[in-house]
């Protein structure tokens, strides 16, 4: 049992060794430069030796007019990742910008220094280089996004970081997003994002997944694919942009949840113009979501819908294939989901002992229109 649990956790840890393209990084962070001058940049996940996080503000150090880069590399035992190299102990590095006169530093010019530790980003002496930060940027490691966001708000961090499109619904960073601590940045969540992958887990991939899914084959190079997307604390001009409503509200096209007090919105550019209340939204809204234009309210499960209770629970419900056949799942299974009254013919459905049947829309953001918007 302990042995499957720790395979299955080596497994999973893969995913952190997903190394991040250049030319996504130059994409999201082109709109972000006037937050950069001056400041001191962090990649605190990121071994300089492979990280492009380090290549880009490295290169651009003068064009964007930092202060300072510091880059943290993380060692741990597994020598078959990427990361590992033939490094012997966890380095960081810290660059000025006065060390190379090209102002294109290479990890030699600048000199390696050796950490006490393996580099965890939550050690005592990363967090002494994490108060020195003024906006961290990186793609840190998948498995642990919640702990790694909550220590930079703990510290008051600026930051642009990529993480999982789940992690929005996350109940440690739902309620953050909701209050405009945090958001989405410019690229589209919607935009397929690739990795680079240690040679091995490529080869792995080839062997074990199909390709599309899990990755895909760019001019015969591996690339893992992952739903991911960029967060971030910073401001940009895409979260002001108003969104263009052009459809009128009406009941029997935007028909109300049986157990949340809103509407249902199946997608965002039909949002309509003149609805007051709460809308369940589709969580791709928050790539056009301008906090002046709308207010978030909540979203459907995981604890994230304090301000707009659930109104019913479906416990006495039972799940129902198409073709009539029970699933065996009781109805709990749908509670805090934004349900729907009737059958759509394509969806399991959920009915009780008076024949009412529901059935449950995909995940939601509920929102509300500001006034005067
Ligand atoms: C998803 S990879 C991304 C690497 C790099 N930031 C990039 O974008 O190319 C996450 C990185 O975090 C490192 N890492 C894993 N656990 C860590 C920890 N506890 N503290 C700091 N770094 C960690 C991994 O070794 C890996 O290099």
């Amino acid at each position: 049992m302990a042995a499957n649990r720790n395979l299955h956790q080596a497994k999973s840890n893969k995913k952190d060794e997903f190394y991040t393209q250049l030319v996504d990084i130059e994409n999201e962070l082109r709109h972000y430069t006037e937050h950069f001058r001056g400041a001191v940049v962090y990649c605190n996940c990121d071994d300089p030796r492979v990280s492009n996080f380090f290549h880009y503000f490295a290169y651009n150090f003068r064009v964007l007019g930092l202060k300072k880069l510091i880059t943290t590399c993380y060692k741990n035992q597994q020598m078959d990742m990427f990361s590992q190299h033939d490094a012997e102990k966890a380095i960081w590095l810290e660059y000025d910008g006065t060390e190379n006169e090209t102002g294109v530093p290479a990890v030699e010019d600048i000199g390696i220094h050796y950490l006490q530790g393996d580099g965890d980003f939550r050690s005592a002496e990363c967090i002494e280089l994490l108060k020195q930060a003024d906006i961290v940027v990186t793609n840190p490691p998948f498995s642990l996004f919640r702990e790694y966001v909550a220590q930079l708000i703990e510290y008051d961090k600026q930051f642009l970081v990529i993480g999982n499109k789940n992690a929005i619904t996350y109940k440690e960073l739902f309620p953050i997003i909701k209050d405009n601590g945090l958001w989405v940045g410019v690229t589209s969540m919607s935009r397929d994002m690739l990795f680079d992958l240690p040679e091995e887990y490529a080869q792995e991939l080839r062997e074990t997944k199909k390709e599309g899914s899990a990755y895909k084959v760019v001019n015969g190079v591996v690339k893992g694919r992952s739903q991911s997307m960029w967060f971030t604390n910073l401001d940009h001009k895409k979260r002001h942009e108003e969104l263009i409503l052009y459809k009128r509200y009406s009941p029997d096209e935007y028909p109300k949840y049986d157990n949340y007090d809103a509407i249902n919105v199946d997608k965002t550019k039909e949002i309509p113009f003149d609805y007051d209340g709460v809308m369940g939204v589709p969580i791709s809204f928050l790539d056009r979501h301008n906090p002046d234009q709308f207010e978030i309210v909540g979203a459907t499960q995981r604890g994230c819908h304090d301000d707009l209770p659930d109104t019913r629970k479906y416990d006495d419900y039972w799940e129902v294939r198409q073709d009539g056949t029970k699933t065996g799942s009781s109805g709990s299974k749908t509670n805090e989901n934004a349900n729907l009254v009737g059958n759509d013919g394509r969806k399991n459905y959920f009915i009780n002992s008076e024949g009412r049947i529901i059935q449950s829309a995909y995940q939601r953001i509920f929102i509300r229109r500001r006034r005067g918007a």
